[in-house]
């Protein structure tokens, strides 16, 4: 038989999701392992979007909805954009997917012609790789400054003729950094010189100890050149839902549209229905699940400290990131096998030396979890 797509074929499996698969496999063969190595809230969906949903089906919204999300949605979503990151917003300019992952990849379709370079920040999470790769755009990584974890100078030297986009998250996925002022304005800079469009993955948004979120949309001039991501799954504990959103320009949106009618049609219809519940609702959910993160990160930054280990500044998300001595698999690897607990090797963010630790789990966990570790060092 002739091989399968060539494409795929220079894409690696998500790392995060094999390792997480091997600690299950370790778990049903009955070891007692202890995952912080996924990035989801261990909290359940808040009832009253639950229950808005529910609604939803037994008032028979089963069928067929509009292409970019119903209308409630895209309104509430605009006026958040607004309100919230002070980014000009009409409801025409929002788009919700499937996920922040599926706006993402949408949103490399829509941008990116076939050879086109996106410039990725590492540490970067693991899929904007692929979803650049698979919209036949050309990635090209960049190291953020290692101590401070922000934008410097140097980003310039990766711009070329051929650079179409740049990809920022803050807070960010694996380090927890957050981004900020000068290097949002740095990245605009260049954006606006040099005629780039800037993806930024804002899905830890709402996931801060003790500093501001700012949207690089807002920034003066940055209006067309913006594609906001974010979503639902980690604000309001609804990574099952598979709700997130895109907003920007019509000519953008427009395009994302056109992935979006060709292959989802749309989200779930009745799951739209409880984003429309999670934004125009009681807001306390999230300040009750932050509260209980920041409570867990101190501990484990903490206990980071009595190791004698050192991380990034944990400023968001609810990731540790650890320096660690030697080869970052390795290390993780025999923190699995010899303390049973599943962390994420650097090297899958494209930055070997370092492992991230979730602390998206229960405090009791968190605390066997610390011991183990300690244990095997
Ligand atoms: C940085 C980042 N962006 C996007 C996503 C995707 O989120 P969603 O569940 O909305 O697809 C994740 C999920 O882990 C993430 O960490």
């Amino acid at each position: 038989m002739r091989p399968l797509s060539t494409k795929l074929a220079a894409i690696a499996p998500s790392a995060t999701i094999e390792i997480t698969e091997k600690a299950r496999k370790m778990q049903a063969a009955g070891t007692d392992v202890i995952s912080l190595s996924i990035g989801e809230p261990d909290f359940p969906t808040p009832a009253h979007i639950t229950e808005a949903c529910i609604d939803a089906l037994r008032r028979g919204e089963t069928h067929y909805a509009p292409g970019k999300g119903i209308p409630e949605l895209l309104k509430a979503i605009a006026e958040k954009i607004e309100q919230e990151n002070k980014i000009p917003c009409t409801p025409d300019q929002v788009i919700v997917g499937c996920g922040a992952k599926d706006s993402i990849y949408e949103a490399c379709e829509a941008v990116l012609s076939p050879g086109d370079e996106t410039i990725i920040l590492d540490p970067s999470w693991v899929s904007y790789e692929p979803c650049v790769q698979i919209a036949g755009g050309v990635p090209v990584h960049h190291p953020l400054h290692q101590d401070t974890f922000q934008v410097d100078d140097s980003l310039l030297e990766k711009v070329t003729k051929k650079t179409r986009m740049i990809i920022v998250n803050t807070p960010s996925n694996p380090s927890g950094a957050i981004l900020n002022h000068e290097s949002l304005q740095l990245v605009a800079d260049i954006c606006q010189d040099h005629d780039l469009i800037v993806l930024s993955d804002e899905i830890y948004e709402k996931l801060i100890y003790g500093k501001i979120h700012t949207s690089i949309g807002a920034f003066p001039g940055m209006e067309d050149r913006t594609i906001t991501v974010n979503g639902f799954s980690k604000a309001y504990a609804m990574t099952g839902w598979r709700l997130g959103y895109a907003v920007a320009s019509k000519e953008i949106i427009g395009n994302m549209n056109k992935v979006q009618q060709h292959t989802i049609s749309h989200p779930t219809t009745f799951a739209m229905y409880g984003g429309v519940a999670a934004l125009k609702g009681p807001q306390e959910c999230i300040e009750e699940m932050r509260t209980e993160f920041e409570r867990r990160r101190a501990f484990v930054l903490k206990s980071m400290d009595e190791m004698g280990l050192s991380y990034a500044p944990a400023d968001g998300a609810f990731y540790a990131y650890v320096k660690v001595d030697g080869d970052d698999a390795e290390v993780a690897n025999r923190w699995l096998e010899k303390g049973h607990v599943a962390v994420t090797h650097g090297s899958a963010f494209n930055h070997p030396g370092w492992v991230r630790l979730s602390y998206a789990a229960s405090m009791d966990r968190l605390q066997e979890a610390m011991r183990r570790i300690s244990a095997v060092l």
